[in-house]
């Protein structure tokens, strides 16, 4: 068959189960490292891949990596192992987090804050009494151990061990540490949330001379054997539940004006006079007592602004008769600022190891054509959202047929989970299955054949990242067209978030 390829899909431990890292577990762990478990269990399924999948038909060495989101951030997690970098020959990371970037020391003491000292075993002693206690708890004892800021009155249990997913979706609901869930980076007093995250152990993930996995990208791609890899987001990421910044009440009250200020604090607050230089001439104006979240940078709004709001002239489609449209260059700047210019710069770290040919950058700029209600019915998405590619490309492979409405239900549902929830009803939606227009379907099955040309030939149909230079690199735009090469398609955005001070300290958390 043309497009043959073997899906192998491998399950993982998550949040505490996956992530945990103690500085007791480490001492009879053989790394001499705890935590990353999750990582250890996926290169277990590696391995058996490798060994194993000739005999159903594949090639040991033309084995890709697939994930999304919290999936396409373990991807970034094999891209600087070292035990699983000789187990895959390419990998398409899907709106992953940047963000891999707590070192052993302060993940060991989080994590003790934040889940050891919650459970019976806080102050056992010897160490292997500890142990000895910890190995003791039931899996519903370890989930409810783990601390999260988002408090439910949906106890965890056996069968249902991350109610929080689904709790922590609405007004007053702030974020799940261990759930992985989307964060709108709005606050940079957020930043704690790495718990549920691969961390840089220095062993299972080597990060390199400094120990970033910016060094370590460059460690990996220095190899001529390095894999090649495909870093993809989307241009409006967080319009897509649970996200606590933009809840219907946001919307209503706010616009998008609203959520800009509050990001770019006092700079928008005369926002008729958009080409006033900002941050300096508005510091210390009546009412701008709110403190300047950019220090004294100057940064001229304008600029700012400009780079958004041209993107979105010319990365939609007049959507004028849908009022959430006009939040599009609020959700294009935090999809920016959060996960695309990190992105981006994991994509540049590891060109500068020299495998300049192997690394691909991409965003998303179709939207649906009709509102999505995708996994909740929380929000209706219908900008280019969290997840998007990856459910229109699976619903492009769905045997019975491309075009055949998406099926209700959840993850569960191979062919995507998407739903619609009805009219303006959000409290009981009627949930239906979301028919596909002509275009979903052709964007979909361009990026399944992007995804396929990529495994077959290493190109996915844009170029490759082109040097480690800011204004060299290629970055493919994704529609429902033939991908197209847009040379430093973001650098404009990104420089000015950059200036602006949106540096990792905003790359989201998946
Ligand atoms: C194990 O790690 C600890 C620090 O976490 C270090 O002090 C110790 O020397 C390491 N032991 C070995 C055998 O590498
Ligand atoms: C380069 O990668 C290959 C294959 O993964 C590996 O066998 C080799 O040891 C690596 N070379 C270096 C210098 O790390
Ligand atoms: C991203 O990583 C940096 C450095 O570890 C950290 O300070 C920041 O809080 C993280 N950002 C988020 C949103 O967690
Ligand atoms: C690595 O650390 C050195 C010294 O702190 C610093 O100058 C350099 O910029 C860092 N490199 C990266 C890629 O972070
Ligand atoms: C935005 O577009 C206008 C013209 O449409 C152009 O003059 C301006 O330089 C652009 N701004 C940025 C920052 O790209
Ligand atoms: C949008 O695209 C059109 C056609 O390619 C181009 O002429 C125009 O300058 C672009 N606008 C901005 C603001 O970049």
């Amino acid at each position: 068959m043309e497009n043959s390829v073997i899906v192998v899909s491998i399950n993982s431990r998550l949040a505490a189960l996956g992530f945990l890292a103690l500085e007791v577990l480490a001492t009879e762990d053989p790394r001499n490292v705890s935590g990353n478990y999750a990582i250890l269990d996926q290169q277990l399924a590696m391995r058996w891949v490798k060994r194993e999948i000739e005999h159903f038909g594949g090639d040991p060495n033309r084995v890709f990596l697939l994930g999304q989101s919290s999936g396409g951030t373990n991807i970034m997690a094999h891209l600087i192992a070292p035990e699983s970098v000789p187990l895959f020959a390419g990998a398409i990371s899907l709106s992953g987090s940047p963000n891999i970037t707590m070192n052993k020391a302060d993940k060991y003491e989080q994590d003790r804050k934040y889940w050891l000292d919650n459970t019976p075993c806080k102050d056992t002693e010897p160490a292997a009494e500890q142990l000895a206690c910890m190995r003791k708890l039931s899996v519903a004892e370890v989930m409810q151990a783990m601390d999260t800021t988002c408090k439910t009155d949906i106890e965890p249990n056996d069968k249902n061990p991350f109610p929080s997913e689904i709790a922590c979706t609405g007004d007053g609901g702030r974020y799940n540490l261990w759930n992985q869930d989307s964060q709108v980076p709005v606050d940079p007093s957020l930043g704690q949330m790495g718990f549920g995250l691969p961390f840089i152990d220095g062993h299972t993930l080597d990060g390199g001379s400094n120990s970033s996995i910016l060094t370590g990208l460059k460690k990996t791609f220095s190899n001529a054997s390095a894999p090649a890899v495909i870093f993809q987001t989307l241009s409006a990421e967080h319009n897509w539940p649970p996200s606590n910044a933009f809840t219907k009440a946001s919307y209503e009250d706010n616009g998008a004006r609203g959520l800009l200020d509050k990001q770019l604090g006092v700079c928008m607050r005369d926002g008729d006079d958009l080409k006033r230089p900002c941050c300096q001439s508005c510091t210390g104006s009546p009412g701008n007592a709110v403190d300047n979240q950019f220090g004294t940078e100057s940064v001229l709004l304008s600029d700012f602004l400009d780079t958004v709001f041209n993107l979105t002239e010319n990365d939609t489609e007049n959507r004028a008769d849908d009022p959430h449209w006009k939040l599009y260059p609020a959700y294009a700047l935090t999809a920016d600022a959060g996960a695309t210019c990190g992105n981006v710069e994991l994509a540049l770290a590891a060109a500068s190891g020299g495998n300049v040919g192997k690394i691909f950058v991409s965003t998303v700029v179709t939207p649906p054509s009709n509102p999505v209600f995708a996994g909740s019915c929380f929000i209706r998405s219908t900008m280019p959202f969290h997840s998007w590619d990856f459910l229109a490309a699976l619903q492009a492979s769905n045997p019975d047929g491309a075009d055949k409405p998406w099926r209700a239900g959840k993850m569960d549902n191979p062919h995507g989970y998407a739903v619609s929830c009805g009219e303006e009803d959000d409290e009981t939606p009627a949930k239906q299955p979301y028919q596909p227009s002509t275009r979903d379907v052709e964007f979909g099955k361009q990026v399944l054949g992007q995804w396929l040309a990529f495994i077959k030939t290493g190109k996915p149909g844009w170029d490759a990242v082109g040097s480690s230079d800011w204004s060299d690199y290629q970055h493919g735009k994704i529609t429902d067209k033939p991908a197209m090469t847009v040379p430093s398609y973001k650098q404009p955005a990104c420089d000015n978030l950059k200036k602006a001070g949106v540096d990792i300290n905003w790359w989201w958390v998946n």
